[in-house]
């Protein structure tokens, strides 16, 4: 039994919420609906909470403490613009920018307003945010047009919130280390080598492991994305603080290593600023230790995820061997010679390698892409620890 808020907007589509509302009570949910006034000139209050067997809660905030999940069915244009800028002038947005659970919402609008550039901005930033879309679908829309903008139907969106209830407890309980970013090794008192990474696809990670219940630590290795709520912050901007920093964090459950380290650091870097003058200056550089290799090799029974940025075919052959050689669980390879996935972008692709086979997670946003990967950390961890 989980604890579901069912939020209802202003749509011709807000009559299948009654459906949906019914699914979820017959699962045995506690379910709370919240309607905006939008709503209420579709639907009324009273028939949700003849459904849902409970009335609309007058005091919100204890519900919303204890909430396992928040569905939004239909969602309008204009909600869907509120949540995307953190509005917050009636009772369903506070509740979605109050709630830190997992946000289902089954968007519903005519085609020209679904398509428009406006919406389509809001949806891109409703999806890395990690908020499950279901739908719309293509077909004829209430104004007697045909296009995309119908809700799907209440059994689908009443599916993705049972898959999102299940994950949402996947890693109760377990400790998980996440690193993310790019290190950058000191040349000097202001200059470093660096590389591209921008820490979005750790940050993703860190965020989803959260959202399903773990204890997350972020390893943050300069970082261009801000953190995600709930989770210990570790600054680790040179290979040497990411190393030491991991191997203190070494017992967690699962380790999953998203930070580009650097493999080469320039020795002795100057304590001071080298002063600018018309010499060649020439840098000697030596190999870091490597962070995965240093844990495997002091492993208990923790899940090691290794990150592999590489360059085409050939790269994806390194990723496989690096699962023996390194001896980790999971190997989530991204080929990095594409402009449209990997280093700082949004969306990513990966095939993740594992001693089972591999699979390939075709390209999407990093936050889905993170509850790929964390859907194959749930299954290689051991059950009941
Ligand atoms: C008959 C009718 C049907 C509507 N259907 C939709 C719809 O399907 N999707 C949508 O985004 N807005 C629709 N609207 C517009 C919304 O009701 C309007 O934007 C409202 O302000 C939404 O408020 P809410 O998001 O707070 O519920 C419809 C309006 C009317 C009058």
């Amino acid at each position: 039994m989980a604890r579901v808020l069912l939020g209802v907007t202003g749509g011709i589509a807000a009559y299948k919420a009654c459906e949906l509302c019914r699914l979820l009570v017959r699962d045995g949910h506690e379910v709370t609906p919240i309607l905006t006034a939008g709503a209420e000139r579709f639907v009324t209050a009273h028939t949700f909470e003849a459904l849902a067997r409970r009335e609309s809660p007058r005091e919100l905030y204890p519900h919303l403490t204890t909430a396992d999940l928040l569905v939004i069915a239909p969602l309008t244009a204009n909600t869907l613009a509120k949540l995307a800028h953190g509005i917050a002038d009636d009772v369903l947005t506070q509740t979605a920018l109050a709630f830190a659970g997992p946000l289902v919402a089954a968007p519903a609008m005519n085609a020209r307003m679904w398509e428009h550039p406006a919406t389509r901005a809001n949806v891109q930033t409703l999806a890395e945010r990690g908020v499950e879309l279901v739908g719309p679908e293509a077909g004829e829309l209430a104004e007697g047009e045909v296009g995309i903008g119908r809700m799907s139907e209440p059994e689908e969106i009443h599916a993705r919130c049972t898959r999102l209830l299940e994950r949402g407890s996947s890693l109760r309980g377990r400790r998980v280390l996440v690193s993310a970013g790019g290190t950058r090794e000191p040349l000097d008192a202001v200059r470093f080598l660096g590389n591209r990474s921008s820490g979005r696809m750790g940050v993703a990670l860190a965020a989803e492991a959260r959202s399903r219940g773990a204890t997350v630590t972020l390893l943050a290795a300069n970082l261009a994305v801000p953190a995600p709520a709930g989770v210990e912050v570790v600054e680790t901007p040179t290979a040497a603080d990411l190393l030491r920093e991991t191997t203190a964090r070494a017992d967690a459950d699962a380790v999953l290593m998203a930070a580009a380290v650097a493999d080469y650091r320039p020795t002795g870097a100057r304590p001071d600023k080298r002063p600018k003058d018309d010499e060649p200056w020439t840098v000697l550089l030596e190999p870091t230790r490597d962070v995965v290799r240093a844990l495997s090799d002091a492993r208990g029974d923790q899940v090691i995820v290794a990150f592999g940025a590489d360059h085409g075919p050939d790269g994806l052959e390194r990723k496989r061997r690096m699962l023996g050689e390194k001896r980790v669980d999971l190997v989530v390879y991204n080929d990095v010679s594409r402009s449209d996935i990997g280093f700082d972008a949004s969306d990513n692709e990966v095939v993740l390698v594992s001693a089972s086979g591999e699979r390939t997670v075709a390209k999407t946003s990093k936050r889905r892409v993170a509850a790929e990967i964390l859907d194959e950390v749930a299954k290689l961890l051991p059950s009941g620890t």
